[in-house]
């Protein structure tokens, strides 16, 4: 699954903070995507994770100080600074935000820092006392109007026993605002970019629903591919397990109406639509107040009324649509038939039935269908590698 972060070159700065230990898992993770990432330790880091743990994680060789002699620092103390797509420091503790915000440079992450013209990203950890600390509120204003991205901190519980803000932004989401900034000239850079998720709920009552097995992995995906191309992305979701993707703006509903309307207004200002929610075609015509009691009857009957079809309701000036097709039998004449009755630019046919295929799985084999043109079969793919591979046909279309 190749993302946008394969053959980047990622400088980690990791500063002397008790949330230092997550940094190997930054590095991990950040390695597996086919980064190269260059770990330099501050000395209190040091204290905290050890060289060999990151040496080992990312492959490459550590930086621990300006004058080391087996590192090409010993020669060169900016040639981090010159090599870097993206510095990231992550922890980042009070102390080297008022060292950045001061210009001081007596280590290899400060000079790297100064150095250095790519974007600076910075996911602060600290106590909560130590972060709202109006000296390190004035650093932080400093950097942000200097252009550094600040991702954090969180509430939650802190080491020091405190309740506050200061906690480290977890990994995951660490990761998704580095993709998002690393496509931010992408081919779809000024591009509005709506997807809609996961599988709706119809009320019956208060506590029951009607719903289907979708659970919005592959909307998800869409999204997040979009985003890593510089899109402006907003996600509709109806209900699911999964995190929201950062930097995407996520809007939750639950019924098919609630998707319609938050469709309908996203798309006002849109250029593209990608309905790859599972939407109920029905619902019941009338949801009881009250929890439905079981009686001494074999049978209940709940009517349904049609929903209406959201993508062919959604008109945009020049807006492109793309509408997936769940289906088990006839996949490719049932999915081609709705290319005509959407009235949508492009239909993603999905056979749920295949293994390894449709909803709960992360891969996909869809066929791209088109107004007058043969059927594209793809094959079996990661589903982020479904949506840029649908992003690619979509990009022509675009105005
Ligand atoms: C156990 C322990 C935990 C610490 N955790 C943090 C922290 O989470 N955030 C922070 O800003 N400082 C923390 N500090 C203080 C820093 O380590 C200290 O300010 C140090 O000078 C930072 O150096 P550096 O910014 O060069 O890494 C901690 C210190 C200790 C002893």
């Amino acid at each position: 699954m190749p993302t946008i972060l394969k053959g980047k070159s990622i400088v980690l700065g990791v500063a002397g903070s008790i949330a230092a230990f997550k940094a190997a898992d930054l590095a991990s993770k950040l390695t597996q995507a086919g980064a190269f990432v260059d770990v330099v330790l501050t000395r209190s880091a040091q204290e905290f994770v050890g060289v060999a743990t990151f040496a080992g994680l990312t492959h490459r060789p550590v930086s621990t100080g300006l004058y080391e002699s087996n590192s090409e620092l010993g020669i060169d103390h900016v040639a981090l600074a010159r090599r870097a797509d993206l510095v990231l420091i992550a922890p980042a503790t009070a102390n080297i935000l008022a060292k950045l915000a001061h210009g001081v440079s007596d280590d290899v992450l400060t000079a790297t820092v100064l150095a250095g013209s790519q974007p600076l990203v910075i996911a602060p950890a600290m106590d909560a006392n130590m972060y709202g600390n109006a000296a390190t509120q004035s650093n932080v204003e400093t950097l942000r109007e200097r252009g550094a991205h600040f991702i954090g901190p969180e509430s939650g519980r802190l080491a020091s026993g405190l309740v506050g803000k200061g906690r480290m932004t977890e990994v995951p989401d660490i990761i998704g605002h580095v993709r998002a900034l690393l496509g931010r000239h992408g081919d779809l850079a000024g591009c509005r970019v709506v997807v809609s998720a996961g599988g709706t709920e119809e009320a019956i009552d208060p506590v029951r629903v009607l719903t289907n097995r979708s659970t919005g992995k592959m909307g998800y995906a869409v999204a997040e591919a979009a985003r890593d191309r510089g899109a402006d992305v907003t996600l509709i979701a109806a209900p699911t397990f999964l995190p929201a993707p950062p930097c995407v703006n996520v809007v939750g509903v639950a019924s098919a109406i609630e998707m319609r309307d938050a469709v309908q207004s996203a798309c006002s200002n849109a250029d593209l639509l990608v309905m790859a929610a599972a939407v109920s075609d029905y619902r019941p015509a009338d949801p009881a107040d009250e929890k439905i009691k079981k009686t001494g009857d074999d049978s209940l009957n709940i009517d349904l009324i049609q929903n209406p079809d959201i993508i062919a309701g959604v008109n945009g000036d020049g807006l492109v649509k793309v509408a997936f097709a769940a289906e088990t039998t006839d996949v490719i004449e049932n999915a081609g038939a709705k290319l005509s009755s959407k009235g949508v630019d492009m239909v993603v046919a999905n056979d749920v039935s295949a293994a390894d295929s449709g909803f709960g799985t992360d891969t996909n084999a869809v066929t791209f269908i088109f107004p007058g043109r043969d059927p594209e079969p793809m094959p079996l793919m990661d589903k982020l590698d479904v949506g840029n591979a649908l992003l690619d046909r979509a990009l022509p279309l675009l105005k």
